[in-house]
């Protein structure tokens, strides 16, 4: 296999040191042991993860993770994973879970791509979300976008039969070619009347990527796709 056709090969995320607050660094010490979940290159046992089993919900590249944890306190019948490289969010996160005592969200802090590749049982899902990944807008950097082909045919082979994928962008460009990509995609069928977006999901707590383009003028694209 070449490497634009593997999907280990996107390098969709920039690695930047990034600044760290003291509650940060705290939590990433004394809150991981709760709600963190080492990197392996092995199936997870996710009833474990959660002490229970429930609907999974899985966030990749959730930022700051507003909508991670808002849905997490007001679904408390249902499981959260995050998956986010930057350490930063992860913390935050943790923070925020422990001060609405939330026990039904867990985190990975590592390359979504690797964890779905290693760590992710097959079938496992009933929903991924992923909102306002970098829209790579140059044309050079096209190949660091997350959503292409081989990737979502990693996310379908880890979603249940009838479980969603929902994806959100204020990029116009990225939101046809996220279209193209999923409407191509054999396994899976578009939830929106027309064959193209779905009205912005009332339960998305807004995010910081989706503020910013709001204060750029940017419109919102949603896309929402059901595993056949
Ligand atoms: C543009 S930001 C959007 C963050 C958030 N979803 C929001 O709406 O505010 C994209 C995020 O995806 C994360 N990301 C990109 N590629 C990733 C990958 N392969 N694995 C995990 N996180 C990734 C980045 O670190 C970044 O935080």
């Amino acid at each position: 296999m070449t490497e634009t056709e593997h999907p280990r090969s996107i390098r969709s995320f920039v690695t930047r040191s990034g600044r760290i607050t003291e509650a940060q660094q705290r939590a990433l010490e004394l809150l991981w042991p709760t709600y963190g979940i080492e990197f392996v290159e092995a199936p997870l046992d996710l009833a474990q993860a959660f002490g229970r089993s429930a609907p999974l919900t899985v966030e990749i590249g959730f930022g700051n993770g507003e909508n991670l944890t808002a849905l997490a306190a007001d679904h408390s019948d249902r499981n959260f994973l995050g998956i986010e490289v930057h350490r930063s969010g992860v913390g935050r996160v943790m923070l925020a879970a422990e001060q609405r005592r939330l026990t039904n969200v867990r985190v990975i802090c590592h390359d979504a791509v690797e964890v779905l590749e290693h760590q992710i049982p097959l079938q496992s899902l009933d929903e991924v979300l992923i909102l306002f990944p970098d829209p790579w807008p140059k044309k050079r950097h096209h190949k660091r976008r997350l959503i292409q082909g081989p990737f979502v045919d990693l996310v379908v082979g880890r979603l249940k039969p009838s479980g969603l994928l929902r994806l959100a962008t204020d990029w116009q460009p990225y939101a046809e070619h996220m279209l193209a990509v999923l409407s191509a995609c054999p396994h899976l069928k578009n939830q929106s009347s027309d064959r193209a977006y779905v009205p912005r999901p009332a339960e998305r707590a807004p995010t910081r990527f989706e503020k910013r383009g709001e204060r750029l003028g940017h419109g919102v694209w949603d896309l929402c796709f059901r595993r056949l």
